[in-house]
């Protein structure tokens, strides 16, 4: 009897063991439900994909465990001598990326709406989309004062912090204190999918 209590004790003390070091491998998956099966997000350095999967019998919208980024290869640039013994640095530089943020459909003509997406950094960010009759305009909904969310509102696109005040056409500065017009973000559209690039 005592010897199973022995094998029981060890198995337990070998489990406690290795569930550790497996949670430390666990993969963290986006925080908000996906839209469609195929939609990617970069998030935490990988790019996960939506996928159909069963959860209690049902089938469920979910994120796949994800793909490691790959770092692009480096580009040689020319050599620079410098006329300087100071060390310079040299900022990050991360490539754009082609992020879906929303269904061709859930934006009408003549209208405007807020949509979120992962941007490159692995943060999620808020795009204002416009469309009117013929075109389609993206701009960051940060206010280029001093960096609060804009909201969408009847006479413009309104910052809560100073009341600042952009156009809702274009994002150009109707009321300071902002000086500068909200950032324009490319956007195009592709087989259904509105499609940012930042
Ligand atoms: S941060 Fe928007 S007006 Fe100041």
């Amino acid at each position: 009897m005592s010897q199973i209590r022995r094998r029981i004790f060890t198995l337990s003390l070998l489990i406690a063991i290795f569930q550790k070091p497996l949670a430390l491998f666990a993969v963290t998956k986006p925080k908000f439900q996906p839209k469609f099966v195929g939609q990617k997000v970069n998030f935490q350095g990988r790019v996960f994909t939506a996928v159909k999967g069963k959860v209690n019998g049902k089938m469920i919208l979910t994120w796949d465990s994800g793909k490691v980024l790959s770092t692009p290869a480096p580009t040689k640039s020319p050599e620079v001598i410098s006329p300087s013994p100071t060390p310079s640095v040299t900022p990050r530089i991360v490539e754009k990326i082609e992020i879906v943020i929303a269904q061709s459909n859930e934006l009408p003509s003549n209208s405007v709406k807020k949509f979120e997406g992962i941007n490159r950094y692995g943060y999620q960010k808020g795009y204002i989309v416009i469309r009117s009759e013929s075109n389609l305009i993206a701009l960051s909904d940060i206010c280029t004062h001093q960096g609060c969310k804009v909201n969408i509102e009847k006479e413009g696109f309104h910052c809560p912090c100073h009341n600042a005040l952009f156009d809702l056409k274009n994002g150009q500065v109707l009321r300071g204190p902002a000086a500068h017009p909200l950032e324009s973000i490319p956007v195009r559209e592709e087989s259904g999918k509105i499609i940012v690039t930042d």
